[in-house]
């Protein structure tokens, strides 16, 4: 097959989206920390307008010591991939509905995974990857400096079990579309946030004892503006 016919293949089978297929990939449960929890139920009828949220948008560096309540973390995670309709489809769209991206929140005393699928988490305490991000992060130390700290991580192999050789490229442009819904959640809530892709991504993953095939590709420091 030339380029341009496989290409155009490609655009069909991603258009389709397997809207019939989510269930199994989307519920398919990744917990490893033990009993899952749920969230408050997240906030889906929130009162700023969208436009005066992108207009808000800001990077911000400088964070109150305050913490953040754990309903707010969870309306993060359900800004990125919180789960919106009845067969598993998401607030982010995924290259042929594979889901490839895992959210985590590290705070000063816990390691937090989101799990969609019924707007759960599972938690590990955790009080030594968050002082040593900014070090892994090239020295940024306002990513230590934050109450909160997202992370964007992606399996590769279950986009790859459909898509082949342009998997990475999928999974990093989920990226971006989940990163963007969280700053904007973050913003319409009056939160100081910023994208972070200055990190190395092995030491991340390794600090925070990712599972294998977790790769790290996004941090996102979030708190009360100072
Ligand atoms: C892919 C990406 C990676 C980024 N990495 C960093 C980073 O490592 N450290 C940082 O302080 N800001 C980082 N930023 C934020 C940019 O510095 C910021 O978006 C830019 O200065 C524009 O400002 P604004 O976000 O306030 O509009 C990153 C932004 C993007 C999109």
């Amino acid at each position: 097959m030339g380029r341009s016919a496989a290409a155009l293949l490609l655009a069909a089978v991603l258009g389709v989206g397997c809207a019939s297929d989510a269930p199994p990939t989307v519920l398919d449960q990744t917990t490893r920390y033990g009993q899952p929890m749920s969230l408050p139920a997240p906030d889906t009828d929130g009162s700023v307008p969208l436009e005066q949220t992108l207009g808000q948008r800001r990077s911000q560096r400088e964070y109150r010591e305050r913490p953040l309540p754990l309903a707010t973390v969870g309306q993060l995670f359900w800004a990125g991939q919180g789960i919106t309709d009845a067969v598993g489809r998401r607030t982010s769209p995924s290259a042929g509905a594979r889901y490839p991206l895992e959210l985590f929140a590290v705070t000063p005393t816990t390691f937090i995974h989101y799990l969609p699928d019924g707007h759960r988490i599972e938690q590990r305490p955790d009080d030594t990857t968050l002082p040593a991000l900014a070090d892994v992060a090239f020295g940024q130390s306002f990513v230590s400096d934050a109450p909160v700290v997202l992370m964007i991580a992606g399996v590769q192999a279950r986009t790859e079990a459909e898509y082949g050789a342009v998997a990475g490229d999928l999974m990093n442009r989920e990226a971006g579309h989940a990163a963007q819904n969280i700053l904007l959640q973050a913003t319409a809530l009056g939160l100081a946030v910023v994208p972070v892709g200055g990190f190395d991504p092995s030491d991340v993953a390794r600090l925070a004892a990712l599972p294998p095939g977790h790769e790290v590709l996004y941090l996102i420091p979030v708190g009360y503006p100072r």
